[in-house]
């Protein structure tokens, strides 16, 4: 039988995302409204690993006081990593090579000797599935669904979406009267790895003619006619939406970097690709806007405020009702628990059924298909 809980610890892992302070917010208040103590990890588990950076240790208390006003806050009061898994540690050896190593044994030691009685972990694909590994080693943990991207399986949303769709939408009300006054395509390249939810969600929000994503690969030769057949009906310019991810039929994606010791490949560039062929193809003048970073950043709307709150509070109530190994999901229209291992390692596109993908079909959205 596990203890009482007394203190709880929380990190915040991966790319951050709008709500994460809105979260760790939300799990200090309620953790204390239980009499419980709360500490925050710094960085992902770096601040628990790293000790060249953190010599005198990146743990540290956080009470109600310290996480005053910081909801609306975009960012980590905790920092944050997508480099430090501590299932797959780079650590520099003896004959001067990198090699990755296990080190959640060290986490679990921490854990014992300082008394933290289970961890509150925020994060997404990557953060959770070391959030199972922790807790099939022992430790009391319940995961937070958080990601720009919305990739996550079991939960209908992350936290941190509606931001980033809230935002690229509001940049494409402002490239159509640009595009149009200059005749132009505009292609904007958004983030969403390998799943093209904010792709989707912002094109249809912000009337783009074309959308790219990464689960439909597509034929340039489409998009070219959309072009044009706008262009015949007087319609001189257009909006071209393209996920980071996308990739042609029979082609590849673009990469900045590939995967290398201690992190994963990096995407970036089909933008780029897209607006020099289009530009080819059409004749038509072309530019394009990466909207990059910029998704992550800034205050977190209403909608991923609450959600944050609503699944910081969960995981506070579920690790009292004794619940772990579990991730806190947003199942319309209540939250409800699902196993972290139902959750570990998979990843959730955009379903080739979905209505909102119908919706784009029906409102004329080319998909490249
Ligand atoms: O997963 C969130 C995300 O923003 C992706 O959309 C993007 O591919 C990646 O992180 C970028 O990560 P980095 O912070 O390493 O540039």
């Amino acid at each position: 039988m596990p203890r009482h809980i007394r203190r709880i610890a929380i990190c915040t892992g991966g790319g951050d995302a709008p709500g994460l302070n809105a979260v760790i917010r939300s799990v200090v208040i309620s953790a204390a409204r239980r009499g419980w103590e709360c500490y925050g990890i710094r960085e992902g588990y770096n601040g628990i690993l790293f000790h060249e950076r953190y010599p005198e240790g990146g743990v540290f208390r956080l009470t109600p006081e310290k996480v005053r006003g910081i909801g609306h806050l975009g960012g980590t009061i905790l920092g944050t990593t997508n480099k430090g898994n501590p299932l797959q540690f780079p650590m520099k050896m003896a004959d001067g090579t990198i090699k990755e190593v296990d080190r959640t044994a060290e986490i679990l030691d921490f854990f014992a000797k300082q008394e933290l009685d289970a961890l509150v972990s925020v994060g997404g694909d990557g953060s959770l599935t070391i959030a199972n590994a922790l807790y099939q080693k022992g430790l009391r943990v319940i995961g937070v669904p958080k990601t720009i991207d919305n990739d996550l399986d079991k939960t209908f949303t992350t936290f941190g979406f509606d931001t980033a769709v809230d935002f690229a939408s509001n940049c494409l009300d402002r490239l159509h009267s640009t595009a149009e006054s200059h005749q132009r395509v505009m292609v904007v390249e958004v983030m969403g790895r390998y799943a093209g939810w904010i792709a989707l969600h912002a094109g249809i929000s912000g009337g783009a003619h074309a959308v790219l994503i990464p689960e439909i690969p597509y034929d340039l030769d489409k998009v070219v006619a959309k072009i044009l057949r706008r262009d015949s009906l007087g319609r001189m310019y257009s909006l071209v939406v393209a996920s980071e991810g996308a990739e042609p039929v029979g082609g590849h994606r673009e990469i900045v970097a590939p995967a290398a010791v201690g992190h994963a490949e990096r995407l970036g560039g089909i933008g780029e690709r897209l607006a020099r062929q289009l530009h080819e193809l059409t004749d038509k003048d072309t530019r394009v806007v990466v909207l990059g970073h910029l998704l992550r950043g800034g205050s977190p709307t209403s909608f991923d405020r609450v959600a944050a709150m609503r699944f910081g509070t969960a995981a506070v109530r579920g690790l009292a009702e004794g619940q772990s190994g579990v991730m806190v999901a947003l199942a319309f229209p209540n939250v409800n628990y699902v196993a972290l291992e139902d959750v570990a390692g998979r990843m959730k596109g955009v379903p080739l059924d979905s209505d909102t993908l119908q919706t784009g079909r029906d409102m004329g959205i080319c998909f490249g298909d």
